[in-house]
């Protein structure tokens, strides 16, 4: 049974400057290789504006914003939400971890409780949602439940299979792919998906990242970044509409400097890496964070570390990106940044 009530006033969620100080910068050190990058989650990194990565889901400014794009999404594109028959049972197992998880680290606005053998009660005071269910039955929820819990949570959700000791991509709910398109990928193999990706099969990064995933344990979870260059905050920038959004990058080299490093964004996805612990399937979250140059070069080591990262990347990656033609005006953009270029810009 569902009940929906007028939302929280003041629901905690912080104001637009979060998105500066919780964006989670993705550059260590002056230049970027591919490497099998994960890390445990939950742990809290600091960084010059500010810190991320308290907690495995991520409620900032955007929620409602972003929520409300990724329903548009799956009304006008039915093929990025799939769950392939076998993979109903872990469905339901990402759906109760998130849930667990958002009661865990926002217990104000997310409530998980309990209310009799396999029957539940979830409230989602931001969104005003009240809802009982049954584990397991699909009658006791207005929607399929990995759909269901991507209209609670700005991340991605892909859920990988493990059989035969490979993992497939079988199911999900995924409307802001970078450059890629999930309905294309779904029933591949975690092997097959990388196929395109230039260098990493030759460095081994990918066949030890799939070793890694193949052991990860419940309740263990991991957490990788990886990043590039979109023009525009457009979080959907799928292959199925490139038509859409490929011509900016032609269109981009163009524009005037202001212009420029208002609409260039460094995009960052933090990817979480979980192992679910009804099923056995491998739960990979996707959240993607945009930051326009313009305020990304207010944060001096920001600004530095960038342009070096940029100007530095071998040709072969930032072709594969997506960023060749633009990524050196990037750099050199970022490194004639001075504070009064963005006061004299405007807003
Ligand atoms: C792309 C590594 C997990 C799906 C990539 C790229 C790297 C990479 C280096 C290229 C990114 C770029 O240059 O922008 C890894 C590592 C992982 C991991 C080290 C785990 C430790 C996953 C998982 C999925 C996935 C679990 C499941 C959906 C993709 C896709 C692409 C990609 C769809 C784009 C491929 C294309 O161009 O079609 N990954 N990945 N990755 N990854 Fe992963």
């Amino acid at each position: 049974m569902t009940t929906t009530f007028e939302p929280t006033a003041g629901t905690g969620v912080p104001s637009a400057d979060d998105l500066l100080a919780g964006f989670p910068f993705p550059f260590p050190e002056d230049r970027y290789r591919y490497s099998t990058n994960v890390e445990p989650a939950r742990t809290t990194v600091t960084t010059a504006a500010g810190r991320w990565g308290a907690a495995v889901v991520d409620i900032d400014s955007e929620y409602r914003a972003e929520l409300d794009r990724r329903a548009m999404i799956l009304a006008a594109d039915p093929t990025r939400h799939a769950v392939l028959p076998h993979m109903v049972p872990a469905a339901w197992d990402a759906m109760l971890t998130l849930m667990r998880e958002l009661d865990a680290t926002h217990p104000d606005q997310m409530q998980l409780r309990t209310t009799g053998t396999d029957t539940w009660s979830w409230r989602n005071e931001i969104l005003g949602i009240e809802q009982h269910f049954r584990y397991g039955d699909p009658a006791s929820l207005p929607e399929e439940p990995l759909r269901y819990i991507t209209s609670q949570v700005q991340e991605d959700i892909a859920l990988l299979d493990q059989r035969n000791d490979q993992l497939y991509v079988d199911a999900g709910v995924v409307t802001f792919a970078a450059d890629w398109s999930f309905g294309f990928d779904v029933g591949m193999s975690f092997l097959e998906i990388h196929g395109p990706v230039p260098r990493i099969r030759k460095e081994g990064v990918i066949t030890r990242a799939h070793e890694f995933l193949k052991r990860l344990q419940p309740h263990q979870p991991y957490r990788r970044t990886n990043w590039t260059l979109t023009i525009d905050r457009r979080l959907d920038v799928s292959t199925e509409i490139y038509h859409e959004w490929g011509p900016d990058r032609e269109a981009i080299q163009r524009v005037p400097d202001d212009e420029f490093g208002r609409r260039v964004h460094l995009r960052v996805e933090v990817q979480h890496l979980i192992r679910l612990p009804d099923s056995g399937a491998v739960m990979f979250l996707i959240r993607t964070y945009m930051l326009p140059l313009d305020q990304l070069a207010t944060v001096e080591p920001w600004r530095r570390r960038a342009a070096d990262v940029l100007s530095e990347l071998p040709a072969d990656m930032a072709d594969y990106k997506g960023i060749i033609k633009f990524r050196e005006r990037a750099a050199e953009w970022l490194r004639a940044w001075t504070p009064a270029s963005t006061a004299t810009a405007g807003p």
